[in-house]
């Protein structure tokens, strides 16, 4: 069985996470949506309704894992028993990060690779940051994320 984990701060999920979603349940038989918990960063929705939004936008989708996760990636990977990670690419503002990361995981933990998957072009522009400054000046914010998660929105 190819388990994949698709990491992130889901800070809120966006319409470009759930398209990475849809197009990496279909590369993997069970793919765990890995939702950061770190103290440090101090997120606008808690872990749990980060994981509560998640798994409404997600209900649909077959094979589909939420669990929330700390400390290092690699270790919650080889916890999991997974050898994949994805992430999306939105641009070659993203890529330089994400090199980085991805070659830093294979160096901890040589058994483990990342595989991006490019975002679609209509959703390239959304970021959770953005959304969160959105809500927070109360813009127009309902276009940029899953239907199931405007509820939690307040
Ligand atoms: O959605 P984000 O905030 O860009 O996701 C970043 C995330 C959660 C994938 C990254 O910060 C992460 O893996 N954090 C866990 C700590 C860790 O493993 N750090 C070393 C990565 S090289």
């Amino acid at each position: 069985m190819r388990r994949g984990i698709y990491p992130g701060s889901f800070d809120p999920i966006t319409l470009g996470h759930l398209d990475i979603i849809k197009r990496a349940a279909d590369l993997v038989d069970e793919l765990v949506i890995a939702v950061l918990n770190n103290s440090s960063k101090v997120p606008m929705f808690s872990v749990e309704e980060r994981i509560a939004m998640i798994k409404d936008a997600t209900k649909d989708i077959k094979g589909i894992e939420v669990e929330p996760f700390d400390g290092l990636l690699v270790d919650f990977a080889s916890r999991k028993n997974a050898k994949l990670i994805i992430r999306g690419l939105r641009g070659v503002n993203d890529f330089e990060y994400e090199m980085q990361m991805a070659q830093t995981n294979r160096n901890m933990c040589s058994g483990v690779d990342t595989i991006f998957l490019v975002t679609n072009i209509n959703y390239s522009y959304i970021s959770s940051t953005l959304v969160k400054e959105i809500i927070k000046y109360d813009g127009a914010f309902q276009k940029l994320v899953p239907e199931e998660i405007l509820k939690y929105i307040k």
